[in-house]
């Protein structure tokens, strides 16, 4: 029997509940222990945690956010704080911890295993779905859905008016949010961090778009793109584009919440029962995902840190259809 940690980490994502159930229920079917941690990281250090049945996590499949809270911890972002982690972790007597949450969850993994020899497993939680090892990270379609929801009900209003709208969706680093959103909402152009657009070309690809006469134009947006996001852009277009009723909307934290998608639900309950299963078989320092249908294991550490290859023919069959 092994005792195992489980907790979530940094930005919530819609299905990090369902993951939870699925290890807990995983790790009592082969005979293991769950020791829920509160507050990612946080609760690590604060030792704020406590065994967890199989009753606990009853009903919530279906919830978005994460029963066991989340946070960002600039105190396990040092060497002391990741001391403090560990010897919670010894304390407890934890054989492996088990984190639910995106790229900088698995840096503070992998130092962690790095620094005490602690055996991590991560399962891929974001809404950004920016890691490699995995074709699709927990939350994003989820997210996808939400986003494309809005962008509809913009549509209409934007229809209604003959407007042109700036669409800024989430992304820090990475597109996929708005990648597929755009083409979902048949937006007239999309722009990404992972390629550089300059502005002459964000104005020319927008009159194009404006003298179709379209009775309304949609600009999707991410906000880690380089022209600095919907409201600098707005800024940098008023002077060529006065002419034209132009509004900005921020959809914002409202793509991480609600309840997961059907998708997302079996992706989460996959993930993470071979999670526990990997901790079985021996891995170590590795995240789960699932890469063409399959559970594939990847190293931790080449997990994060590298950008995830967008698929650029998406992009250009936007163009086409726009
Ligand atoms: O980690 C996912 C993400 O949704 C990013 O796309 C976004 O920039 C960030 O979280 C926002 O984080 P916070 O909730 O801390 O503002």
């Amino acid at each position: 029997m092994k005792t195992i940690g489980v907790l979530t980490s940094g930005g919530d994502s819609p299905g990090m509940n369902a993951a939870l159930r699925a290890v807990v229920r995983t790790a009592h079917t082969l005979g293991h222990k769950v020791i829920a941690i509160r507050l990612g990281y946080k609760g690590l250090i604060d030792n704020d945690l406590k065994e967890i049945s199989g009753a606990d996590v009853s009903n919530i499949m279906q919830r978005g956010g994460t029963i066991l809270k989340t946070a960002r911890c600039d105190e396990f972002r040092t060497q002391e704080g990741r001391s403090k982690a560990a010897s919670v972790m010894k304390k407890n007597k934890m054989d492996a911890l088990i984190t639910i949450g995106g790229d900088g969850t698995f840096q503070g993994a992998s130092l962690l295993g790095k620094e005490h020899g602690v055996n991590v497993i991560g399962i891929p939680a974001t809404i950004d779905n920016d890691l490699v090892g995995t074709d699709e990270t927990i939350g994003y379609d989820t997210a996808l859905n939400t986003a494309m929801q809005a962008i509809d009900k913009i549509r209409d209003t934007a229809d209604a008016h003959d407007r042109l709208f700036l669409v800024e969706v989430m992304g820090r680093d990475a597109g996929f949010i708005a990648l597929e959103t755009g083409i979902a909402g048949g937006s007239e152009l999309i722009l990404l961090p992972e390629s550089l657009t300059k502005l002459d070309e964000v104005k020319s690809s927008l009159n194009n778009a404006l003298s179709e006469q379209k009775r309304s134009t949609l600009v999707i947006i991410a906000e880690g793109d380089e022209t600095g996001g919907a409201i600098k852009l707005a800024e940098k277009l008023k002077p060529d584009f006065s002419k034209y009723d132009m509004r900005v909307c921020i959809l914002g934290h409202i793509q991480r919440g609600g309840n997961p998608t059907a998708r997302d639900r079996v992706l989460a309950s996959r993930l993470g029962s071979a999670a526990v299963v990997a901790l079985d078989e021996g891995h170590s320092e590795v995240m789960v995902g699932v890469v063409n249908n399959r559970i594939k294991v990847t190293p931790l550490k080449m997990t994060f840190g590298k950008k995830k290859d967008i698929n650029f023919d998406l992009l250009e069959l936007s163009r086409t259809l726009r």
